[in-house]
């Protein structure tokens, strides 16, 4: 039964695996990311295809991990354009060759987009922890302009890399770069355990800010049409992003385990959330808890229930208000609202004496992943058992820290 006051979700994220290549410390996957490698297989993902262009989904992105790992995409992308959704390949570039672009063209793929992690291949190749990635970066993102499509670049920006940002948009100039997002770190998954050693200074950023300003003018004056998004970081911010456009209101995300979540960092929160396993994505859409938790206004807490952006910002994010405050109900921390909001503030303000270098990060793998798994489990034990508490408010890096 469809709930006639709920509308159809217009975006779908395919999480394809979350195995990489690369290790980068500011990834938004889950911590537990290797309890999942129960990948659904090309039939399963065939069918969740179908059912969300059925209900209405145009948009679709194939992520991960690294969804060039799974040999089937060239064939995903193929069923989707001939269900007529407008596609996506958000990829690290590592595993594409000449031959694959051409392929994945030839299925009919819209869009490709590659991250880069620096300018230079000495920072790149210690952020991805790979050797090679970052020349082979450089060519890919040649080889995709060469067979027709934008080349949309993008780029994490943290504390290691945001001072390299004007070498940053010259080599994307040098490489062709229709356009390039410069999209400041957000604290979700990984980068939340790193967010310490990642977070900028607010001198850097205004800094960063400036730097791209100039290169607008710059490439405005030369007539080089090269479109520059420069991504604030929430943390720095007044008022809260309406995260998804709303939690449940477009956007799907579904896992590579066939979990269905309404943004890519909801396995965070305390919560269950429905599989197409089990589960048809017209009923996990319309009728789940897990989708209905959120949507609306009737859950907001008082504060957001009297606010006059509550129909614009729907509420901010969960995943943040959950891991900045340990209550996935609370109002988002990032408002300046919110009684909660000092803690932004202290973090910036302690993180401007602090000079964290790149050996503290702790690299995204699946060591890395097993170990931290083997802690929080732990952690629960003890809290089930009494023998620890652990506030609610105690970030889960202090938890995963300990
Ligand atoms: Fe999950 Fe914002 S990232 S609601």
């Amino acid at each position: 039964m469809v709930n006639k006051t709920t509308s159809p979700p217009l975006w779908l994220l395919a999480e394809l695996t979350y195995r990489c290549p690369l290790q980068c410390a500011y990834c938004s996957n889950p911590l537990e990311f290797t309890r999942y490698q129960n990948e659904l297989d090309t039939d399963a993902w065939f069918s969740v295809l179908r059912q969300a262009r059925a209900m209405g989904a145009a948009q679709l992105g194939f992520s991960g991990g690294e969804p060039l790992i799974r040999q089937d995409l060239e064939a995903l992308v193929s069923e989707a354009r001939q269900l007529g959704f407008y596609t996506n390949l958000l990829t690290s570039g590592v595993g594409l060759t000449a031959q694959r672009v051409n392929a994945l063209a030839e299925a009919g793929l819209d869009h490709i987009q590659i991250s880069l992690q620096a300018a230079d291949p000495e920072l790149a190749q210690a952020l991805a922890g790979s050797a090679k990635a970052h020349a082979n970066k450089l060519a890919m993102a040649k080889a995709v302009k060469a067979a027709g499509y934008p080349m949309v670049l993008n780029v994490v920006l943290h504390r290691h890399n945001i001072d390299q940002i004007g070498d940053l948009i010259a080599l994307c100039d040098e490489l062709g770069a229709d356009a390039v997002e410069l999209a400041n770190c957000q604290y979700y998954g990984w980068a939340f355990l790193n967010r310490q050693a990642l977070m900028p200074t607010r001198e850097q950023l205004v800094r960063a800010e400036a730097e791209t300003n100039r290169w607008r003018e710059t490439l405005a004056a030369r007539g080089r049409d090269m479109s520059l998004l420069f991504v604030v970081p929430d943390y720095f911010e007044q008022a809260p992003k309406a995260c998804m456009g709303g939690w449940g209101s477009i956007f799907m995300t579904v896992a590579p385990d066939g979990a269905v979540l309404p943004c890519h960092s909801a396995r965070e929160l305390p919560m269950a959330f429905p599989n197409v396993k089990e589960t048809s994505l017209q009923d996990i859409w319309y009728q789940s808890d897990a989708f209905n938790r959120f949507r609306g206004t009737q859950w907001m807490p008082a504060l957001c229930q009297q606010c006059d952006d509550r129909d614009k910002d729907h509420g901010g994010c969960r995943c943040q208000a959950y891991l900045l405050t340990g209550d996935m109900n609370a109002t988002d921390p990032v408002c300046q609202h919110s009684p909660q909001h000092g803690l932004l503030e202290s973090l910036i303000a302690e993180n401007s004496h602090n000079t964290p270098d790149q050996a503290t990060l702790i690299p995204r793998n699946a060591r890395q992943s097993k170990q931290l798994q083997g802690q929080a489990e732990i952690q629960s034990g003890l809290r089930q058992s009494g023998l620890a508490a652990p506030s609610p408010r105690q970030p889960l890096e202090l938890i995963y820290r300990q």
